[in-house]
């Protein structure tokens, strides 16, 4: 977050601040499908390239090969294509149409049949099927657009078979959490870490990938939810928890002007990186 950035806690109604949300997707939809930092064109241009995203993971990942998968807030369909390219059948959705117009535009192009679906994250196995999926993929800035975590590990369990996994790679919420507020390169703990009904309300007139589009849309509402709510409404759901790793790195510059490029589109801290925990990946399995 830039220091001319506006933020300060929600008063709107959960619709309504879902409503503002969608309004904010639909706008940056074709903004980043146009922006390079999506790699679309590598994604048409060569039939194996991946997201760094997924490039990052493919050690934890394993054989995906022949999986039922399905990506929740899967935007331009980057991440959800690469699962298909690796042999995963794939479906992604996200409530975003603009954002699923623009994921089923690539899929044509990259020649990468995936099934993408427009809807809420909430409706997600009434609209794809209870029990369907034996890998439900998620995160990288997914989890702050929704404002109850237990409800959506109930929505995880739903969607996935017995025996089927997680994978969720994530933001920290102690990043989240964190701010340069005066714009003076000094970090200062100034956001919830725990979830709270009231989101935080943004107005913000960028976005995380290079664009010229001046947006029209600013507002946005976020939760942030701590790493113990994440997996203790995962366990309560009765997910085995199978892997927790944290990374100092992200792949979206986080801190601006305090973070640096990584390599293979990840941003870490710039001075001693080892003091933050920037992201995670966490898997759970559900019980056969
Ligand atoms: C930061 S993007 C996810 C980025 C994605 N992981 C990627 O790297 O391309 C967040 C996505 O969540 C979607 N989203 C937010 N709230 C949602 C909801 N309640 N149901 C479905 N999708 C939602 C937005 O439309 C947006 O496409």
């Amino acid at each position: 977050m830039a220091a001319d950035d506006d933020v300060s806690v929600g008063s709107a109604s959960l619709a309504e601040e879902v409503r503002v949300n969608r309004a904010m997707w639909d706008e940056r939809a074709p903004a980043h499908a146009a922006s390079p930092d999506y790699h679309l064109a590598e994604f048409v241009a060569d039939r194996s390239y991946l997201s760094d995203v997924v490039r990052f993971d493919l050690p934890r990942l394993g054989d995906v090969a022949g999986l039922r998968g399905v990506h929740l807030q899967c935007h331009l369909g980057t991440d959800t294509i690469s699962l298909a390219r690796l042999g995963a059948r794939m479906s992604g959705l996200d409530f975003s149409e603009a954002a699923i117009a623009e994921a089923r535009s690539l899929s044509q192009r990259c020649a990468t049949p995936v099934d993408f679906v427009v809807g809420d994250v909430h409706d997600a196995a009434d609209l794809l099927g209870h029990g369907a999926f034996d890998l439900v993929f998620t995160g990288i800035g997914a989890l702050c657009w929704l404002p109850d975590i237990r409800r959506w590990a109930a929505v995880v369990v739903e969607l996935l078979a017995p025996g089927g996994r997680l994978f969720l790679r994530e933001g920290h919420p102690m990043l989240w959490a964190l701010d340069d507020p005066a714009g003076q390169q000094l970090l200062r703990v100034e956001h919830p870490y725990f979830e709270q009904p009231q989101p935080t309300r943004w107005d913000e007139g960028g976005t995380y990938v290079e664009t010229d589009v001046e947006f029209a849309n600013t507002v946005s509402y976020e939760w942030n939810h701590g790493l113990g709510e994440v997996v203790s409404a995962l366990l309560e759901r009765g997910l085995v928890l199978t892997g927790l790793e944290e990374h100092d790195s992200i792949p979206w510059d986080g801190l601006p002007g305090l973070m640096v490029d990584a390599g293979g589109g990840e941003y870490r801290l710039a001075d001693r990186p080892q003091r933050l925990a920037a992201s995670y990946t966490l898997q759970a399995r559900k019980p056969g």
